[in-house]
């Protein structure tokens, strides 16, 4: 597996990703694909949040976006391409993450739906535990 950073010829890719991660995720966000293309842009452009994507030979299969605070990496959206899933690919990319880019002695935090089971039993494989249930009324 290969990493580099997304150009702007990638934003149609991670535009498309993102609206495919919010569907899976089941989020309530609705926005649209050139919606979430012009966040994207503006998110890479100003350097809110740095973006990798995996590659697997010339196939991208999937991409990460966080930010690096004071004392832990804030993980924004992590995501591997439907077609792809279930072959190791995001525990491979999240040790790359964990070993080879982010300082070790970093927290990685990031934040779940509750109904996600998927992530959930993905995050859980990679050692990471819960911490925080969000509460709401509606
Ligand atoms: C969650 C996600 C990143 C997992 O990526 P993946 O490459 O399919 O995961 P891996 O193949 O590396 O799986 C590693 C382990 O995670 C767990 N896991 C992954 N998918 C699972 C599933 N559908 N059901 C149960 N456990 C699962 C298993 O323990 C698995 O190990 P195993 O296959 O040996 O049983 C991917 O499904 C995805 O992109 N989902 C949509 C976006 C999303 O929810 N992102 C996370 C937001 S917090």
């Amino acid at each position: 597996m290969k990493f580099r950073k997304p150009t702007s010829a990638d934003l149609p890719l991670l535009s498309l990703w993102n609206h495919h991660l919010i569907r899976d995720e089941r989020h309530r966000n609705r926005m649209a694909p050139s919606q979430l293309k012009r966040r994207m842009a503006g998110w890479l452009k100003k350097r809110q949040y740095s973006g990798l994507i995996f590659e697997v030979g010339p196939a991208p299969v999937g991409y990460v976006l966080y930010r690096k605070e004071k004392d832990h990496i804030y993980l924004r959206q992590f995501f591997i391409d439907r077609k792809y899933r279930r072959k190791g690919l995001g525990q491979e990319a999240m040790k790359h993450l964990l070993r080879k880019i982010w300082p070790k002695d970093f927290q990685i935090r990031l934040d779940v739906l509750v109904d996600n089971r998927r992530a959930r039993a993905f995050w859980h494989s990679l050692g990471f535990r819960d911490y925080c249930l969000g509460m709401e009324k509606r």
